[in-house]
């Protein structure tokens, strides 16, 4: 940015100059300036609009929409020379523009303000930006309904309080994360519709006496609705927070995936191998394999919710309308967008290329009573009322625990000892395999219903990037 001091576009009634300190602490552009390619394309529909109104004669239209091209190409190219008193992207583009083209340029702002520019341009910019985050979302959808298939006869050891409660398919666990991934993705479709909404034309607050089109302008910018007061217009900015509030589930959802992660990956649960890529090492301990990845994606989502905190404290004071503490929302909303982004491609890439020990799983699954639960289901079979079941299998387990035996190395002899009505059956119902298959309730973890389950993700599940076994560890 060069430091050349000019006019501000709004001097006309100071005789003053601008403090220095307060020019840099009232400006936008260091963080604004993403929003150029909006501001720019926001204006040259406007710009048309005025001209089909006869607002502006179509010649003066022409050299400002042409003008506005070609400084969109100069900010591009980075040859656009940003000075100190531009204060935000919006007075630098028209400032340039009056410099490229005369006064002419500054028919551009005519029936409008900056507060109905700014929204725009925001909602414009987010549009955008929401649609990559549903690529990506869905993209690591793909990832997980691609490992579900790999991993459909994988069993793993599930979880109550992070004790080891009943087995599981490992895909049953993975359509888990696409079902809050769906969610998540129905949230910000819902949030786009309330984004995709035309502020342009409310001016400062109040409307303008000047004939716009509104809905022509809309159309121009592929709006689907145009707000319906210049007041709610000018002051709201539900959609910002509404969209950092999105992010934030999805984020917790990210990070709840990372955590189990981090878990799984420790010498003590062995679960999986996170790949090289996506991890890193110790400066100290030569041995380590961190998962930093995984550590980040979850301590960002911190920030996440710090971004939403921000954006709802900054709101709930304002007296009606424009304030400019609203100024104040663009850095969260775009760090938001850019640490949701950066944290859904990374880990598209962690999560296609984990390898995941199924030997170490399974016999892990197999430990600390996890069919008990069907040993009673069993005796319920036999007519015994399920609570006094309950008890007939916590006191065998307590035995078991005592003698230390697996329930599958329990007589038949010692079965009867705690219900006479034990049969061979119940060898049937122990092994891990069985227990799993067995839970058919519909969303269930038996491999029928898992498959049924892929089978209608298939159906909702765009293409994305195919997941990538590591190869190395699932051989065992
Ligand atoms: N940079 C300002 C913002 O982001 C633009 C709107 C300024 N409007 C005003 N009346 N000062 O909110």
């Amino acid at each position: 940015m060069g430091g050349k001091t000019r006019r501000k576009l709004w001097s006309g009634r100071f005789s003053g100059e601008t403090n220095r300190l307060v020019e840099v602490f009232t400006a936008s552009l260091p963080f604004d300036a993403r929003l150029f390619d909006h501001d720019i394309e926001g204006s040259i529909a406007h710009c048309r609009m005025l001209d089909r109104q006869g607002i502006i004669p179509p010649a003066d239209a022409a050299r400002i929409v042409e003008a506005l091209g070609g400084i969109r190409e100069e900010i591009r190219s980075g040859a656009f020379r940003f000075v100190q008193t531009d204060e935000d992207i919006h007075m630098a583009v028209e400032r340039g523009l009056i410099e490229r083209i005369g006064p002419v340029g500054g028919k551009v702002h005519t029936g409008r303000s900056r507060n109905d520019q700014v929204s725009t341009d925001m909602r414009l910019y987010l549009r955008g930006e929401i649609g990559d985050i549903l690529t990506l979302v869905a993209g690591l959808q793909r990832t997980f309904l691609d490992l579900a298939r790999r991993e459909v006869d994988t069993i793993l050891p599930g979880y109550t309080h992070l004790q080891k409660a009943q087995p599981v398919l490992l895909a049953h666990y993975l359509l888990a994360f696409r079902e809050m991934l769906e969610r998540d993705a129905q949230r910000f479709a819902e949030c786009l519709e309330r984004v995709n909404v035309m502020p342009l034309g409310s001016a400062a607050l109040a409307g303008t006496s000047l004939p716009l089109d509104r809905k022509y302008t809309a159309k121009l910018l592929g709006f689907r609705a145009l707000t319906a007061n210049s007041m709610d217009a000018v002051s709201d900015r539900d959609f910002v927070a509404e969209f950092i509030f999105d992010a934030g589930l999805l984020m917790m959802h990210l990070s709840r995936l990372c955590e189990d992660l981090i878990i799984w990956s420790s010498g003590e649960f062995g679960f999986v191998e996170i790949a090289d890529a996506y991890t890193t090492g110790s400066s100290i301990m030569p041995q380590k394999k961190n998962p930093d990845v995984a550590e980040l994606v979850r301590g960002k989502t911190g920030r996440v919710y710090g971004n939403l905190v921000r954006v709802l404290t900054i709101l709930k004071g304002l007296p009606m309308t424009y304030n400019r503490d609203l100024q104040e929302d663009k850095e969260p909303l775009f760090d938001t967008v850019d640490t949701v982004k950066a944290s859904l491609m990374v880990l598209i890439g962690m999560a296609g290329n984990l390898g995941f020990n199924r030997q170490r799983m399974l016999e892990e699954a197999a430990k600390g009573f996890s069919t008990a639960t069907d040993v009673a289901e069993y005796l319920v079979t036999k007519g015994v009322p399920f609570r006094e079941a309950h008890g007939i299998v916590g006191r065998l387990v307590a035995y078991c625990i005592a003698k230390e035996k697996g329930l599958e190395e329990i007589s038949l002899r010692e079965f009867r000892k705690f219900y006479t009505g034990f049969d061979d059956g119940v060898y049937a119902v122990i092994p891990v395999k069985k227990a799993v298959n067995a839970r058919v309730t519909l969303g269930g973890t038996a491999k029928r219903e898992v498959l049924r389950q892929i089978q209608e993700a298939e159906k909702k599940t765009g293409p994305g990037p195919r997941a990538r076994g590591t190869g190395k560890r699932q051989a065992k």
